[in-house]
């Protein structure tokens, strides 16, 4: 099913105190927030303005990447179904999908592998960077860190508006981020780093720096694999949610990528975004036992408490991400242990889906419901879920970057206020005050 485009219009506005009227044309079923300004005031010549705090009903840019219908539950990356990607597509073939528009041949793949292969490793200041970060250092915040400062390898990136520029610089963070985010959890673990090995691949290399040990063979469990791979999948792209809207913000100054990642780093890192999926197993862990949901969906009810790892701002559906995930929980935790916290999480979910207050507020699991119990199965903490997530969307923040840099609609992102403040006053004298 093909986004429906919505037609032009128009829209007659007229003002009953003047009798003025204007007509404002409907584009893309949106009306250009600027054409308001032509609708004088009085009190400023700005004309008026919107208001939309949080963005709930704004569309900040035209983007050809990500298509969600929320009501419908529908995600498709370049108008394929994540479904069908997730279960027939490798991560790196949905890289390229999600940056050049189309699925790679297999001549196209094998050079964009190439490509990556040939910048998988990381600089050596790096290494040293994140040896000297203190132990209790978060490794979402030692992947930002190490975003920003590897930047600093490369100071042609700051020529934004050269599209060969822009491209050397994609496949460099798409390669080196992995490396990055292996690198953060071996220094959580005070382990030695283990170097990429592109020739296993982009998930099997990863699954090494990760948790291969140095000098040593590494063979994976093929379920972690590809588990692994898909939940790259899975989280590649997201059209404009908080952190992707942080990196276009950001970027939107000109400044380079590797800046405009880090800042995304840090917006997804927020538990209301993409540390929901490290809240939702803290949340399971503290409820405990399946007798005590009831209470705790009490407690959510009544504003004490918040269900992480339900709801969201645009599926007011079954997130189709989340299906995905709880269909891969059982086939790792085939090859692992059980895992207590899955039937917490089966048993909550399917209480909540028959209480009202759920239902009514249209509160379904979203991508970070289930995200947890996978990676955990997989050997891996809380504190690395969302850096896993980062791993993944790094695709679609750089496409976005991309995107945007071609718009000739952008320039930098500069929204305007309601001022709510004082009036102008005198400074009083110090014994005034
Ligand atoms: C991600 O944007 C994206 O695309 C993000 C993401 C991506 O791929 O990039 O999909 C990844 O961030 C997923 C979301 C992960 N976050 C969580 O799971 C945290 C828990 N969920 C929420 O806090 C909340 O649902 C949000 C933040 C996700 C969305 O919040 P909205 O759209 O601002 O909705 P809201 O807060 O205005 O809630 C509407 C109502 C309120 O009740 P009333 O005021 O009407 O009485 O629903 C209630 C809320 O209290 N509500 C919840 C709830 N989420 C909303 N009540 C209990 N538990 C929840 N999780």
């Amino acid at each position: 099913m093909s986004p429906e485009k919505p037609t032009d219009d128009l829209l007659n506005i007229e003002h009953p105190a003047t009798g003025k009227k204007w007509e404002l044309p409907v584009e893309d079923g949106c009306l250009r927030a600027v054409q308001l300004r032509q609708i004088p005031l009085g009190q400023t010549d700005l004309g008026l303005m919107s208001y939309d705090p949080s963005l709930l009903n704004t569309a900040s840019c035209r983007s050809a990447i990500t298509f969600i219908d929320g009501d419908a539950g529908i995600l498709d990356y370049r108008g394929y179904s994540i479904e069908d990607l997730a279960e027939s597509v490798s991560y790196p073939e949905v890289c390229y999908l999600i940056l050049k528009g189309e699925l790679p041949n297999r001549k196209e793949l094998a050079a964009f592998q190439a490509e990556l292969a040939e910048e998988a490793v990381l600089p050596a200041y790096l290494l040293e960077l994140f040896a000297s970060f203190p132990d209790e250092m978060h490794p979402m915040t030692m992947l930002a860190s190490g975003l920003a400062a590897l930047g600093a390898k490369y100071p042609e990136s700051e020529k934004v508006l050269d599209e060969e520029n822009r491209n050397k610089q994609i496949i460099r963070l798409l390669a080196k981020t992995p490396a990055l985010a292996a690198l953060a959890w071996r220094r959580t673990q005070s382990d030695s780093p283990v170097g990429p090995d592109p020739e296993k691949g982009f998930i099997v290399s990863f699954l090494r720096m990760l948790l291969g040990k140095p000098g040593e063979d590494f063979e994976v469990e093929e379920s972690f694999a590809r588990a692994m791979d898909a939940l790259l999948t899975l989280h590649a792209d997201h059209e404009q949610n908080c952190s992707t809207n942080a990196v276009r913000v950001v970027a939107s100054s000109h400044v380079n990528p590797y800046s405009a990642v880090a800042a995304g780093c840090f917006a997804l890192h927020g538990p209301l975004h993409g540390g929901a999926n490290q809240a939702v197993l803290e949340m399971l862990e503290e409820i405990g036992t399946v007798e005590a949901i009831p209470a705790f969906l009490e407690a959510c009810k009544c504003g004490d408490r918040r269900l992480m790892g339900f709801g969201h701002r645009v599926y007011k559906n079954y997130d189709p991400r989340a299906k995905v995930i709880s269909g891969l929980v059982d086939s790792v935790l085939d090859a692992g242990q059980p895992d207590p916290r899955l039937e917490i999480a089966r048993a909550l979910e399917a209480a909540a889906r028959e209480d009202d207050y759920f239902v009514s507020r249209k509160l379904f699991p979203n991508v970070d419901f289930y995200s947890g119990i996978l990676y955990s199965a997989m050997g891996f903490p809380a504190s690395m879920f969302t850096v896993f997530f980062a791993v993944g969307r790094m695709v679609g923040w750089l496409a976005h970057w991309d995107e945007m840099l071609r718009d000739s609609e952008q320039k930098i992102a500069r929204p305007r206020q309601i001022y709510t403040g004082h009036s102008r006053r005198e400074v009083p004298p110090m014994d005034k005050r």
